[in-house]
C-alpha cells in the first residue's frame, strides 16, 4: 500500500486528507530522514485540519510544540498540535510539554521523529514513514495500532488510492 507522492504539493494533498480524515485525539508519528518532508505533510494536515492560520506551520525542531489553533468560524476544523523529538534526549524532555495531556484537548497531536521517543506514543496511534525515492519523490508507509487509526488507516487507503505505487 505505500503511497509515492512526486511532489512537494502531492505530500500536501496526502497530508490534507490525513487532517480532514482524522477524528480529535488522534496520535500521528512520523519517521524518516532529514529532508523527507514530514514537515511539508504536516502542512497539508493543518489545511485538511482546517487550522485557523496556515503561515503558523513550520518545524517545532527547537520549540518541541507547535500550536495551530482550530478556526472558530469553522465548527468542523481542528486545533493541530505539532512536535519534533529530532533534538530532545528522550520523552522525558516532553514532560513539559505534558503530551498526554495533548491527547485529551478534541485536537490532532502530530509527533515528527516518532521513532526516537516510542514511549510517548500511545496505544492507538498511525505512524508514518518516508522514504526519499529520489529528489522529488517521497514513499509513505503507514502502520497503525489500535482500533481508531486501525480504522483512519482504512478510510485513508479509499481516499488515496490513486497515489499507490506506480512503476
Ligand atoms: N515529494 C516531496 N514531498 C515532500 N517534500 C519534498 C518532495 N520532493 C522534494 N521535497 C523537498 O524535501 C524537503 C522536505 O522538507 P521537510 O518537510 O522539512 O522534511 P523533514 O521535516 O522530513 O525534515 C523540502 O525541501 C521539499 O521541498
Ligand atoms: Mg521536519
Amino acid at each position: 500500500m505505500p503511497w509515492i507522492t512526486h511532489s512537494v504539493d502531492e505530500t500536501i494533498a496526502l497530508g490534507r486528507w490525513i487532517g480532514e480524515l482524522a477524528r480529535t485525539g488522534q496520535a500521528i508519528g512520523l519517521d524518516g530522514d532529514l529532508g523527507a518532508g514530514k514537515t511539508q505533510l504536516v502542512r497539508g494536515m493543518a489545511q485538511g485540519a482546517g487550522v485557523a492560520d496556515l503561515s503558523l506551520v513550520c518545524s517545532p525542531t527547537y520549540v518541541l510544540l507547535n500550536i495551530y489553533p482550530a478556526d472558530p468560524a469553522r465548527p468542523a476544523s481542528k486545533t493541530l498540535y505539532h512536535l519534533d523529538a529530532y533534538r530532545v534526549h528522550g520523552a522525558a524532555d516532553f514532560a513539559a510539554v505534558g503530551f498526554d495531556e495533548l491527547l485529551d484537548q478534541n485536537a490532532l497531536v502530530v509527533l515528527e521523529w516518532a521513532s526516537r521517543v516510542p514511549e510517548l506514543l500511545p496505544a492507538d496511534c498511525l505512524r508514518l514513514a518516508a522514504d526519499i525515492v529520489d529528489s522529488c519523490s517521497r514513499r509513505w508507509t503507514a502502520r497503525a495500532a489500535g482500533k481508531n487509526s486501525q480504522e483512519l488507516l482504512a478510510r485513508l487507503g479509499e481516499a488515496c488510492a490513486f497515489m499507490g505505487e506506480k512503476t
